[in-house]
């Protein structure tokens, strides 16, 4: 049976973002008109996946060109995404075409890329594999490879034409993968919609459950969050104090980066998030901001759900260096996204160097 809630992203082309099951169904009615070919996108571990929906585009008349990309982050470089435009153009696809992705953000990144660059732009529609990648990589028009310095370095802003966020598709994936994607939802929480951060509270079994309402209470309401956001602030403008438009997505992430790169990516993106908004709480503490009753929420929202709240495996020093090259500094003055309270998102900028080795002293376990 086909059940869904559809969020609106509204954007000067709208687009709608569909949470629910049995969601394949809905595929060829979010294509545009007049699609003959469709550029499939798919991860090489995801091949039952893919199958489903190829077989589903073929019984609806359309041709099917599909692409298998290497696993995870090895599907985002310049290679991979050359090879699909050298497969789009074999199989002829014209602007009238379409591309659809299938998998976790690695993969809706690296399709999202190559809809926005092949033909100087085809409409996508993404088909998100993970918890990640519903609640974050496939909603709001980001898409991206790396380059061999750094992560998500290319890229380019290109809406989708629809999301749909089928929820069965989580009962495949490895639980730290959702625990990892939960982050994202626990920050979603933390930055606008404390609801979200009751309902993993009050039932964290249940937010580790795929296949249960909870999940899909969490999906609908952290896309909502995350709709909203991208609204009102397509581009990433930058923000000044608490007038924080699309950065406020990157709570926990100046940390959580230098996280992941000290550790050679190989500890998960959610679980150096967590740490990164637990030191963003302690440092909007010692600044003043925010009650420690707050910054306690931090830790046993995280916690419940099985997210690391503190980090001991690396000097301050090094992961201050990272922290200066992220993207989010400007020049040499350190930015971070704090919070004033739940839901009351700001800028911090410059914080004291003291303030901030007492705030990862906080999180060094
Ligand atoms: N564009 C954005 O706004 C944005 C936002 C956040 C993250 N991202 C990007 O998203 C990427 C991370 O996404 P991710 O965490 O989904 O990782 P991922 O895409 O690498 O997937 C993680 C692993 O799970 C597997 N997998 C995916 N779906 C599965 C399923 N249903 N069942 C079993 N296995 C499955 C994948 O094959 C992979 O091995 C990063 O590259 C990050 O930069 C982008």
């Amino acid at each position: 049976m086909t059940s869904g809630r559809t969020i609106r992203v509204q954007t000067p082309q709208p687009y709608d973002v569909v949470v629910g099951r049995d969601l394949l169904g809905q595929l060829v009615g979010c294509l545009p008109p007049g699609v003959r070919t469709v550029g499939l996108i798919t991860s090489e571990r995801l091949s039952a996946n893919a199958a489903a929906v190829r077989n589903n585009l073929i019984a609806a008349g359309l041709e099917v060109c599909e692409i298998t990309t290497p696993d995870g982050e090895a599907a985002k470089t310049a290679e991979v995404a050359a090879t699909c435009w050298s497969a789009l153009g074999e199989a002829g696809l014209t602007r009238s075409d379409a591309i659809v992705g299938v998998g976790g953000g690695s993969t809706t990144d690296l399709a999202g890329f190559v809809a926005a660059t092949y033909l100087r732009g085809l409409p996508i529609v993404q088909l998100p594999t993970t918890l990640l990648a519903m609640v974050d990589a496939a909603v709001g028009g980001k898409t991206g490879i790396n380059t061999p310095t750094a992560k998500n370095l290319v890229g380019a802003f290109h809406e989708p034409a629809a999301v749909l966020c089928d929820l069965d598709r989580l009962r495949t994936l490895d639980t730290a993968e959702l625990v990892s994607g939960l982050a994202e939802v626990v920050k979603c929480g933390l930055i606008a919609d404390p609801e979200i951060l009751d309902v993993v509270e009050s039932d964290s079994t249940a937010a580790l459950d795929p296949g249960g309402d909870v999940v899909q209470a969490l999906v609908e309401k952290s896309v909502a969050v995350k709709a909203d956001i991208v609204a009102k602030d397509l581009r990433e403008r930058t923000s000044h104090g608490s007038d924080v438009g699309r950065e406020a997505l990157n709570y926990g992430h100046t940390l959580g980066h230098a996280i992941e790169r000290i550790e050679d990516y190989r500890i998960r993106h959610g679980e150096a998030v967590a740490v990164g908004m637990v030191f963003a709480a302690e440092l909007a503490r010692l600044d003043g901001r925010l009650g420690s009753d707050i910054v306690d929420r931090h830790r046993s929202a995280l916690r419940s759900v099985r997210l690391p709240t503190s980090y001991d495996r690396a000097d301050w020093e090094s992961l201050l260096a990272l922290m200066r090259v992220d993207k989010k500094a400007r020049g040499d003055v350190l930015r971070f996204v704090v919070l004033d309270g739940i839901a009351r998102p700001a800028i911090l900028e410059g914080p004291r160097p003291d303030l901030l080795a007492a705030a990862f002293d906080a999180v060094s376990g």
